[in-house]
């Protein structure tokens, strides 16, 4: 289905670039926890940004992300901690799901400008798009990083507005955490939700205006 916003922003980290693909890459030398461990540290990675943003406090994405798989390692004790280095090197170039690079380019030609608006940091997140080869792709990357504070704080979703200056009404946010497009529709996008994996739904009051399988539905 078309439709008209002239800006479409994506969340990066489980919309474009597949979170989990870091431990499935290493799971021959994690085991049979190589499922949960990706599941804890990618839950533990996101309590670290919510505990600071409550107590007014920030640090970069990377270093939560180093933290979380630490807490992830802890809690699996069958796993070998020398896998450590590899699953955050392999973070650092994550793949992007499969169809992402043909919805840029239909949205660029039908004459909309896209863009990330993530939690990582600038540096990983220009490590997530080069490994992706979608350098040129994005109109802008937008990180946290520029006001220090995470998601879903307006302070975030404002960046959108500034470095575009538009309306709120005339972007389209897009992301995979239910969370996020919440806190994006509180601010006043237009969301779609990316529900790869047919999750329930959750946060009834702050409804998507879409829910898409895959990002191959827009444009
Ligand atoms: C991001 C987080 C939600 O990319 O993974 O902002």
């Amino acid at each position: 289905m078309a439709d008209a916003h002239p800006v479409v922003v994506f969340d990066a980290f489980g919309t474009l670039f597949d979170v989990h693909s870091a431990v499935a890459r290493n799971a021959a030398g994690i085991g049979p926890a190589a499922g949960h461990l990706s599941e804890i540290w990618r839950a533990k990675q996101l309590e670290y940004t919510w505990t600071l943003s409550l107590m007014g406090r920030y640090e970069p994405f990377w270093a939560l992300t180093e933290r979380a798989l630490d807490n992830a390692l802890a809690r699996s004790p069958e796993v070998d901690p020398v896998v450590r280095e590899r699953l955050l090197s392999s973070y650092r170039a994550l793949d992007a799901y499969p169809e992402v690079r043909e919805t840029l380019a239909r949205l660029k030609a039908r004459g909309a400008r896209t863009a990330i608006l993530s939690n990582g940091d600038e540096a990983m997140l220009a490590d997530a798009v080069s490994a992706a080869g979608l350098d040129g792709e994005l109109d802008a990357v937008l990180s946290v990083d520029r006001v220090r504070v995470f998601k879903t704080d307006p302070r975030t979703y404002a960046l959108v507005e500034a470095a575009f200056g538009c309306a709120r009404d005339e972007v389209l946010f897009v992301s995979s955490n239910r969370w996020d497009v919440a806190g994006a529709t509180a601010f006043g996008f237009a969301c779609a939700w990316c529900n790869r994996s047919g999750a329930p739904d959750e946060y009834s009051d702050l409804a998507p205006g879409r829910v898409i399988a895959d990002l191959s539905a827009l444009g």
